[in-house]
């Protein structure tokens, strides 16, 4: 028996909505609910996949890159937080669980099994990239729909995402301390 056939009490579900106590209208609330929704899967996913690369990391640049990942995992959770703290104030319910992260976040899951790290790191770029021009496009729709608590939020967020970004281009820079090494060899 699954938790939600175990669970017949349910309330509310994600994008469904209640009122807000901070007289934004409600229908414009969902708008920004179901986009900060999605944020929310996509920021898990990319924090899942982080984390695997934070494990797995490895080479002459293991401790700066574990470190760094961390650092980024860290800081995506805080994101993914505060974006989900937000939905609730607006009168939405966050997704929570993988599976419905998955279905509702839109960047797709890194496959198992791939530990090569320069892809790896590709693929985070790739993802944080995918997340940075939906950031944009909800900062749009939350200043057309007047919630500039949410603009403000997302932009927050935006500006510490564009930079991580660079972070990760930068260790992807060529003169990297193995090719250094390799070439010496
Ligand atoms: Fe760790």
């Amino acid at each position: 028996m699954t938790q939600a056939e175990q669970t017949p009490n349910v309330r509310q579900k994600p994008n469904e909505m209640v009122g807000n106590p901070i007289e934004l209208q409600r229908e414009g609330a969902q708008q920004i609910v179901q986009a900060l929704n999605a944020d929310v899967a996509s920021l898990f996913i990319l924090f899942h996949q982080y984390q695997k690369h934070h494990w797995v990391a490895e080479g002459p640049q293991f401790r700066d890159l574990h470190l760094l990942l961390e650092e980024h995992y860290t800081a995506v959770h805080q994101q993914a937080d505060a974006f989900a703290e937000r939905v609730v104030t607006l009168g939405g319910v966050p997704v929570s669980g993988p599976t419905a992260q998955l279905q509702h976040g839109y960047v797709a899951e890194e496959p198992e099994g791939i530990l090569d790290l320069r892809q790896m790191l590709s693929n985070d770029i790739k993802v944080n990239q995918q997340i940075l021009v939906k950031l944009r496009e909800h900062i749009q729709l939350a200043r057309q729909l007047g919630d500039y608590g949410s603009e403000t939020l997302i932009k927050r967020h935006l500006r510490e995402q564009e930079m991580r970004t660079q972070d990760l281009m930068h260790m992807l820079e060529h003169e990297t301390l193995d090719e250094i090494l390799s070439n010496q060899q």
